[in-house]
């Protein structure tokens, strides 16, 4: 494994992390709890420390089993969490209210069984809350000792810039993989230039990047991967499909091409993996085995873009 020294701080994170959507056991497809658990200790295992987790994610569900696959090995992790979206029934809503966030963050520590969060990042910005007010809380936390460094998820360069002006953001979270490009252009450059470390997401694009989709897959209804990534329906699909096929030429596993095209980016401090079995975690951390060369690296962007 390697890590990454995100600066000014005591955070050294491995450049793979575990991300934990997945965990929600109602909008993925069926999990075994038991096997979630098991999913992050062989991550650990791996030398994986960032885990990546949400309230959001299955209200709560993904939160307790990080909580119960943590216990013991507290001192081997770092352990990254959300605030800011709140399910009501079927639907979620932007809350990053300070009231709102001393709910979720008591909530957190009591699911997470921890005394303090790691990374606590804004999930999403709230367009009906000023992010100073947020950050001015998240301050008051941190003050508390409930958190300990402040990220941001899912901004784009002008807020990201106005939080950071405005107190020490040490992370943002983005989605970045083969076919989604968009931090590329000013976001990327922009935590280049703050020294943020970039966590991003989604470097499967949900699991079609890892090769093993054939034909479209139908989804259940309610299912998070039919509405959050794009390329899973009709034309979508066929145009990712020929995209992946093209890759096959570099005789490589799909899924560690895939990670390791991202981690080779310039400015990303940690790719978070989804992964719902030991297997899949062991699988991606095997991408840190061989990297990609330049001129690998320049073809793949041009057969993706
Ligand atoms: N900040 C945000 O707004 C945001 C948004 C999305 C995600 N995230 C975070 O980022 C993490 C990663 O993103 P993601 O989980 O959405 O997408 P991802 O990492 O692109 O895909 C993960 C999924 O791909 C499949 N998979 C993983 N490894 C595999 C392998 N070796 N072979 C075949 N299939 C494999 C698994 O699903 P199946 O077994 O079902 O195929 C797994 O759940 C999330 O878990 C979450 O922590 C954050």
């Amino acid at each position: 494994m390697k890590y990454f020294n995100i600066k000014d701080t005591d955070l050294q994170i491995s450049t793979l992390a575990l991300g934990t959507w997945v965990f929600s056991g109602d909008c993925w497809g069926v999990v075994n709890e038991q096997e979630c658990i098991d999913t992050v200790s062989a991550a650990i295992d791996q030398g994986i420390n960032l885990i990546d987790t949400a309230p959001i994610y299955g209200y709560g569900a993904a939160e307790s089993l990080v909580g119960k696959a943590i216990k013991g090995r507290r001192d081997k992790v770092v352990v990254a969490t959300k605030c800011g979206l709140i399910g009501i029934g079927a639907h979620i809503k932007h809350n990053l209210k300070p009231g709102s966030i001393r709910t979720e963050v008591e909530e957190s520590l009591t699911r997470l069984q921890i005394e303090c969060i790691d990374i606590y990042q804004c999930h999403w910005p709230d367009p009906n809350t000023p992010i100073e007010e947020t950050l001015e809380f998240l301050c008051k936390l941190q003050k508390e000792g409930k958190i300990k460094y402040i990220g941001v998820s899912n901004f784009d360069e002008k807020l990201l810039k106005r939080a950071c002006d405005f107190t020490k953001i040490v992370t943002l979270q983005n989605q970045y993989s083969l076919i989604e490009r968009g931090i590329e252009e000013y976001v990327l450059p922009m935590c280049r230039k703050l020294n943020l470390g970039v966590l991003t997401y989604g470097p499967l694009a949900g699991g079609i990047l890892s090769g093993k989709y054939k034909k479209e897959p139908n989804f259940k209804p309610g299912d998070s991967r039919s509405f959050f990534y794009k390329c899973y329906k009709g034309e979508e699909f066929n145009k990712t499909k020929k995209k992946i096929d093209e890759l096959e030429k570099f005789k490589r596993p799909l899924n560690q091409l895939a990670v390791n095209w991202v981690r080779q980016q310039s400015g990303v401090a940690s790719v978070i993996t989804g992964a719902r079995t030991p297997a899949q975690i062991i699988q991606n951390a095997k991408s840190f085995e061989w990297d990609l060369s330049d001129e690998e690296l320049i073809e793949i962007s041009r057969i993706t873009k």
